[in-house]
């Protein structure tokens, strides 16, 4: 097991800097002294709002810089690394969502596919220690056979998403076996926390309770054999990239890929009355859901969680923080970002 110190005095590139992940990660690299270079091209997928709020709070750093950029754009990539010459890059910018994904194919290939080519093309060129990924529990498609092991099969993506994901495993691959760049891919498991993805169900039955409307809950109301689900809380996901930075994969192709999930899959309804306690201590008031309870979605698989024993192995730790925890950080966040308990901006639903 390496247990390496990062390094402060390296310059760090970080895509999707102002993304949900790509905020907490640029944040912790920034509060222990190292120098931050952060790209996003701040789309719209999501409220830009919530973007320009994580970018508001980095831009206080002394030592971080941030490019409104697209990483498909080959010549402002290839600029970028000729001007700051970063010693480790972690790629996370990328076209997220699964349904997403049906409706806007063109995204996804030019976001996902161009612009993580661009950024392995720019790590041959101007060499870094280090070349860090997102991919995601997504490349294990409709895998039954739990938990889900790096060693497993991943060659049955089911959306254009798990596959440009899956592609990105094999470019590093591919990458890291001809001109020697040190790789490692991080499949993240449903992420969650303060400031996190408005498209994500935590979020967006948030939303809907507050909008007065019902939430659809996609189980078939069976409780008995309800899906389980691995939610890994955002500090959590943090703590693992900065583990793994200071750890190069070894061997003749230096290429690894490691599972970042909590390995203690919940019970989807524990989570959802975890979300309405949380959301009831947040207010001061009793919360509950109007619930819709719809047939399993096609494909979905009943239980989807995560070997954590080679990330354990590796470099000593493995996500752990309980979903009550999380999510009464997510609520409390919640209520106050919308100034809720002041009850000034969105209807509540009584
Ligand atoms: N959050 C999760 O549960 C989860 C799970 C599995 C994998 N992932 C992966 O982790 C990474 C980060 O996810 P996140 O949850 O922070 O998502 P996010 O959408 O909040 O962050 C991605 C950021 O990348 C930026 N971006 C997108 N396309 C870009 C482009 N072409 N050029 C420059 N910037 C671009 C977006 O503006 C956004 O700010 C993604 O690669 C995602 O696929 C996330």
């Amino acid at each position: 097991m390496s247990t390496q110190a990062l390094r402060s005095d390296l310059i760090y590139l970080v895509t999707g800097a102002v993304g949900f992940i790509g905020y907490y990660l640029s944040k912790k690299l920034l509060d222990q002294g190292c120098t931050v270079i952060g790209i996003d091209n701040v789309n719209d997928y999501y409220d830009v709002n919530l973007k320009y709020t994580r970018l508001q709070g980095l831009e206080p750093y002394e030592n971080f810089a941030f490019v409104k950029a697209n990483i498909s754009d080959k010549a402002v990539i290839d600029d970028l690394f000729a001007q700051y010459r970063p010693n480790v890059v972690v790629n996370l910018a990328a076209q997220t969502g699964v349904r997403y994904s049906l409706e806007n194919p063109d995204i996804y290939m030019q976001s996902n596919v161009i612009g993580f080519y661009n950024i392995l093309e720019a790590c041959r060129h101007y060499p870094v220690d280090h070349f860090i990924y997102a991919s995601s529990s997504s490349v294990y498609g409709a895998n039954k056979k739990v938990p889900f092991e790096e060693s497993d099969f991943v060659d049955h993506p089911v959306s254009l998403y798990a596959s440009t994901k899956k592609s990105n495993e094999l470019m590093a691959h591919t990458y890291s076996h001809l001109y020697k760049i040190p790789t490692t891919g991080l499949r993240f498991f449903t992420v969650y926390g303060p400031m996190g993805r408005p498209d994500m169900a935590y979020y967006d039955f948030t939303d809907k309770y507050f909008a007065g409307e019902s939430i659809k809950i996609f189980n078939n109301g069976d409780f008995e054999n309800d899906l389980y689900r691995d939610f890994t809380y955002i500090d959590d996901i943090v703590e693992g990239i900065v583990k793994v930075i200071p750890r190069t994969p070894e061997g003749d192709v230096q290429h690894e890929v490691f599972n970042i999930g909590n390995n203690n899959p919940e019970k989807l309804m524990h989570f959802i009355t975890s979300l309405e306690k949380a959301l009831s201590n947040a207010l001061g008031k009793e919360v509950e859901f109007k619930k819709i309870y719809e047939p399993i979605k096609l494909g979905d698989v009943p239980r989807t969680y995560a070997s954590t024993e080679r990330l354990n192995q590796a470099v000593g730790f493995k996500p752990q923080t309980p979903i009550e925890e999380g999510l009464q950080k997510f609520a409390d966040w919640y209520v106050q970002y919308h100034d809720l308990f002041k009850g000034k901006t969105l209807k509540q639903n009584n």
